[in-house]
């Protein structure tokens, strides 16, 4: 190990690296993790010096907050390569923002810039071999904050770790996804944690997803958990339709994770002169679009999944496949969305940052 510090980080070599040990055109995705970790400390009020370090477990008290009463975040973001060996960044600011909206929704301390975006900045340094060329390769970024104070007692945490992981990655899904629409089981109410990328959120899905992948769906259409009517996320994405040419996404709300993804395919759709409409689509119009033929495409919009079609939906026990299109706007955005990710086309919205 060598050690290092930049004045705003400290630096602990990994000795060795694991990066010959690993098969990049079969990676599972979220297994493998990169040579090194982040991680800064919240205590006695502040936030300590962050270090980068070899990546390894470490130990936490049994009574630590975060286990009994799940004050946990996360962030999801990916590093990709483009043609001259460059690394870029795909609206960092707007994980940053939203990182620290759920942060204030959870009664966790705000993680300064210079942590998270600094931080971040500094680990790509050094991990910048695992960002491999090509579309599709990319390096998943995985900033998250746990609640390590001790006790209990069921109040906020006075102590904090916010950390960065970092994960090779190809695609999110390997196959076809079918989704079936909730009727029962709800991700989110008006003033829950819904918006929030709390760790609750997701743990709150697996059951009712693992009662779907017994039916033979891998996903759930989450609708409002008042009438179950209105369709507002596909699993742990936000979800897109289109009805003959227009395109439509339910408005962020407080039910509704504000995705990253999803507002880059409403302002790529609107530059592309696609029809889009954000307005709550109802169940009813959805089982009607697809008995008379105009239901197009349903997709998923995620970080990780990216844009992920889905082949058809079940509900109340009758299922709908989706036509198999030529003219899919789903890939045509995906194929515009990753070329400004991978630097292949021209980036007129400013989003990419290079490391
Ligand atoms: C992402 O798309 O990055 C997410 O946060 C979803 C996660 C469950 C993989």
């Amino acid at each position: 190990m060598n050690l290092s510090t930049n004045n705003e980080i400290d630096i602990v070599r990994a000795s060795s690296t694991k990066i010959n040990d690993i098969d990049f055109d079969n990676l599972v995705f979220g297994n493998i993790f990169t040579d090194h970790m982040l991680i800064c400390d919240f205590k006695d009020g502040k936030w300590q010096k962050p270090t980068i370090k070899p990546y390894e477990p470490f130990l936490l008290d049994p009574s630590a907050k975060v286990f009994h009463y799940g004050q946990a975040i996360f962030e999801g973001m990916k590093a990709y390569k483009d043609n001259n060996d460059d690394v870029w960044l795909f609206r960092p600011d707007e994980n940053f923002d939203r990182f620290n909206k759920s942060a204030k929704r959870m009664a966790m301390p705000e993680v300064p810039e210079e942590v998270f975006l600094g931080g971040l900045h500094e680990i790509l340094k050094i991990e910048k071999d695992w960002v491999k060329k090509g579309k599709g390769n990319t390096l998943y970024i995985r900033p998250f904050m746990i609640a390590t104070g001790t006790g209990v007692v069921a109040a906020p945490s006075s102590q904090y770790r916010f950390m960065i992981i970092l994960s090779p990655a190809k695609a999110y899904y390997s196959g076809e996804v079918k989704v079936i629409i909730a009727e029962h089981y709800s991700r989110a109410a008006n003033g829950g944690i819904g918006a929030a990328k709390a760790a609750g959120n997701y743990s709150a899905q697996f059951y009712p997803t693992k009662l779907a992948n017994e039916q033979g769906f891998q996903q759930i259409i989450w609708t409002d958990d008042a009438t179950h009517t209105k369709l507002e996320e596909a699993g742990t994405m936000n979800v897109f339709f289109r009805i003959n040419d227009t395109l439509f996404t339910a408005p962020s709300s407080e039910r509704i994770l504000d995705g990253v993804t999803r507002k880059s395919i409403i302002a790529l759709a609107e530059k592309e002169g696609i029809d889009i409409q954000v307005r709550s689509v109802l169940v009813w119009e959805l089982v009607e679009a697809a008995k008379n033929g105009t239901l197009k495409e349903i997709f998923g919009a995620g970080t990780a999944a990216v844009i992920n079609p889905i082949v058809g939906f079940s509900y109340k026990d009758e299922y709908f496949e989706l036509p198999k299109l030529e003219d899919s706007v789903a890939l045509k955005l995906k194929d515009k969305l990753t070329n400004i990710q991978y630097k292949l086309e021209e980036d007129t919205f400013g989003w990419t940052v290079k490391i």
